[in-house]
C-alpha cells in the first residue's frame, strides 16, 4: 500500500489530544464516528445511498484504499461545507420558504418575510425551499459516497449551539450558523461586471461592492422585525422588514458565488476520476443557484434603514436604472475577463478558480460574513483543520 492511500488510521478515532487543536479535532472525528455508527444502524435515513449498498460496499472492502488522503480531504471539506449551507438555508427556509411537507419541521414560517422576500421575485420561497433540498442533498451524498469508500463523512452536530430566531415560524433549535449579524461582501457583483479584471491575476484589486451591508439581520430575529412605517411602496410590509429581506437576497448570492468558485478551485487537486466527476456535477448547482439569486438581488428598491437594536444603516440602491455597467443589475451573464494569462483573449468564466489555499479561503470568507459570530474555538479549530487538510491535497500522487 502507498503512504497516500486512505486508511484507517488517517483520522484517528479516539487519539489522545494534547492541544486545544487536538481536542476540538478529535471530538469532531467522534462526531464523525457516532453519525457513521448511527447511519449503519438506521439505513441511513435519507441519505442519497441505501444503507445495504454502503454496508455492502463497506464489507467487501472494496473500496477501503480506493481514494487517496487528498481526495478525502477535499470531500470532507465539501461535506463540512455543505452542512453549514444547509444550516442557513433552513433558517430561511422556516421563515421565508415555501411550507410544505418535503421540508420537514416547517411549521407556517413568517408570512410577512416572504412578502417582503417576493418583492425580490415572486417565485423567492420556492426558490428558497429547493435551494435547501439541494444543500441537504449534497451533503448526504458526499457523507454516503464517504461512507462507501470506507471513509469517515463529516458530522458538525456538536456545534449547533447558536441560537435560533424568536420570530414566529422559526423552530427553537441550536443552529451552527448566525443570520443576524451579517457583513455581506456584495463585491461578487463587480467582479462578474467588470470586463478587464481578474482576482487570479490580480489579487490586489478591490472589486465595489454593489451595496454595503455591515452587521445586519437577514431573517426578522423576532416579531418586533415585522413592524415600523412603510415610507416606500408597498405600503404593507414595513420598510426594515424590506431592508431585512434585501440583505437576505443578496446574501443568498454571496453563498452560491462561493460555491461556484469552490468546486472548480478544488476539482483541480483531486485524483480519482469519480471524485472529480462529484465535484464537476454538484459544482455548476452552486452555480445554477448563484444565477437565480443574483438576477433576484438585482430587484431590490432604493432604500435606508437604521437597526432599532444594533444602530446599523443599510442603503440599497436602485440598481435597475442610472447605473454603470459595473452595477446595473441586467448584466447577469458574466462578462468575459482575462484569464489564465493576460496574453489571451478574453472569456466569460467562473472567477475565482485558483486552487491554493481554496479551501481555507472559503472557511474565512464565511467566517467574515458574520456567519459563525458566537461559535467556540472549537469549531474554528476544527473547520480549520479540515480547510487545511484538503488544501493539502496535491493532484498527481
Ligand atoms: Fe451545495
Ligand atoms: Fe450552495
Amino acid at each position: 500500500m502507498k503512504n497516500d492511500e486512505l486508511t484507517s488510521t488517517v483520522l484517528p478515532e479516539t487519539t489522545p489530544s494534547t492541544t486545544k487543536k487536538e481536542d476540538a479535532t478529535t471530538r469532531l472525528w467522534q462526531g464523525v464516528v457516532k453519525r457513521r455508527s448511527f447511519l449503519k444502524g438506521l439505513g441511513v435515513a435519507g441519505a442519497a445511498v441505501s444503507a445495504g449498498a454502503l454496508l455492502t460496499s463497506e464489507s467487501e472492502g472494496q473500496s477501503s484504499t480506493s481514494l487517496t488522503k487528498g481526495d478525502v480531504a477535499i470531500l470532507q471539506f465539501l461535506s463540512a461545507a455543505e452542512i453549514i449551507e444547509s444550516d442557513l438555508w433552513l433558517q430561511y427556509t422556516e421563515l421565508g420558504g415555501t411550507q410544505d411537507s418535503e421540508e420537514s419541521g416547517v411549521n407556517g414560517g413568517s408570512p410577512l418575510y416572504m412578502q417582503a422576500l417576493q418583492i425580490l421575485d415572486g417565485d423567492m420561497p420556492q426558490y428558497i425551499h429547493d435551494n435547501t433540498d439541494d444543500e441537504i442533498s449534497h451533503f448526504e451524498f458526499i457523507n454516503a459516497y464517504l461512507i462507501s469508500k470506507g471513509a469517515d463523512p463529516v458530522n458538525l452536530d456538536q456545534f449547533r449551539t447558536l441560537p435560533s430566531s424568536k420570530a414566529t415560524g422559526a423552530r427553537d433549535l441550536g443552529r451552527l450558523t448566525n443570520l443576524m449579524n451579517l457583513t455581506v461582501d456584495t463585491s461578487f457583483w463587480t467582479r462578474y461586471r467588470i470586463g478587464n479584471e481578474n482576482p487570479d491575476l490580480d489579487p490586489t484589486f478591490v472589486f465595489p461592492q454593489a451595496d454595503t451591508i455591515v452587521n445586519r439581520t437577514a431573517i426578522p430575529r423576532t416579531d418586533d422585525d415585522l413592524v415600523g412605517p412603510a415610507k416606500i411602496a408597498p405600503h404593507n410590509i414595513p420598510d426594515h422588514l424590506k431592508a431585512i429581506a434585501f440583505t437576505a437576497g443578496f446574501h443568498f448570492a454571496f453563498i452560491e458565488q462561493g460555491g461556484t468558485s469552490l468546486y472548480p478551485s478544488l476539482a483541480q487537486r483531486v485524483r480519482n476520476v469519480e471524485v472529480l466527476r462529484i465535484l464537476l456535477s454538484i459544482g455548476p448547482t452552486e452555480t445554477a443557484h448563484f444565477q437565480t439569486w443574483h438576477d433576484k438581488a438585482g430587484n431590490a428598491l432604493a432604500l435606508t434603514d437604521v437597526d432599532p437594536v444594533t444602530g446599523a444603516s443599510v442603503t440599497f440602491k436602485n440598481l435597475i436604472t442610472n447605473q454603470p455597467e459595473s452595477l446595473q443589475s441586467n448584466l447577469i451573464m458574466p462578462e468575459p475577463t482575462d484569464f489564465l494569462s493576460h496574453k489571451f483573449p478574453a472569456c466569460s468564466i467562473i472567477r475565482p478558480t485558483r486552487t491554493k489555499g481554496a479551501a481555507m479561503g472559503a472557511a474565512r470568507a464565511l467566517t467574515a460574513d458574520g456567519l459563525f459570530i458566537g461559535q467556540s474555538s472549537d469549531f474554528f479549530t476544527a473547520l480549520h483543520a479540515l480547510a487545511q487538510a484538503a488544501d493539502a491535497a496535491v493532484r498527481g500522487f
